[in-house]
């Protein structure tokens, strides 16, 4: 299996989609096939799971019931989109993925991320991410720049403190597994940024063996 699975993390507002496509382009420079998904998400049934998740209007949603929707929305997402893609040796580039759940449920909500472990196990088996990158940015920073979007999600209603623990959480898991993570300072011009992603990039593909010219 040659291809890889990149996935892109951080709390609302950090631009994730600016440099999702960002990170897309610079593989695709790589002559590499991209594909390109998100979570919760990325399949028809997913997106369906997506739209209950984030609908405000489910706001007594139990927490349990919650953790289960975004893993049965992966365990769809894994058998039609990500498996498949990189059994055909696609990098797959998803926004978001199983560290939201230990962020936002874990870190966020206060589930164990004992539990969490338990459904990763079940619904992946060995499926991990080769990188993920996390774009970090203060709470107040993202939240503002999330604002401006229009009517806010079940998340996006969440207080200030529930985002610091997400990020917090973040970054926790970043620093414990420091050889997957790269973790990105957002808070900064796009041309800063997109210059760290670069350099991530070129690192992880010359790791991969896929660096420019090879
Ligand atoms: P998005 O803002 O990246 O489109 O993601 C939608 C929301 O879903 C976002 O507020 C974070 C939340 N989420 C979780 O709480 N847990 C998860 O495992 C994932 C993938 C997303």
């Amino acid at each position: 299996m040659d291809g890889r699975l990149i996935t892109v993390e951080g709390i609302e507002g950090v631009g994730k989609s600016t440099h999702l496509d960002f990170l897309r382009r610079s593989l695709e420079a790589h002559g590499i096939t991209v594909t390109v998904t998100r979570e919760p998400g990325g399949t028809p049934l997913g997106e369906g799971i997506r739209a209950l998740l984030l609908d405000h209007r489910h706001d007594d949603m139990a927490q349990d019931a919650e953790l289960l929707l975004l893993f049965a929305a992966r365990a769809q997402h894994i058998a039609r989109v990500i498996r498949p893609a990189l059994a055909a040796g696609h990098w797959v580039l998803c926004d978001r993925f199983t560290d939201a759940t230990y962020a936002y449920q874990g870190a966020g909500r206060g589930i164990e991320a004992a539990r969490i472990a338990m459904l990763e196990e079940f619904v992946q088996g060995a499926l991990r991410p080769n990188l993920t990158v996390l774009l970090d940015a203060p709470v107040e920073v993202g939240l503002d720049r999330a604002g401006r979007r229009g009517p806010k999600d079940r998340f996006e209603r969440e207080t200030v403190a529930f985002f610091e623990r997400v990020r917090q959480g973040y970054l926790a898991r970043a620093r414990a597994e420091a050889g997957r993570f790269r973790v990105i300072d957002a808070d900064r011009d796009l041309a800063a940024v997109q210059a760290a992603l670069a350099r991530v990039l070129d690192e992880f593909c010359r790791r991969s063996g896929r660096g420019v010219g090879e």
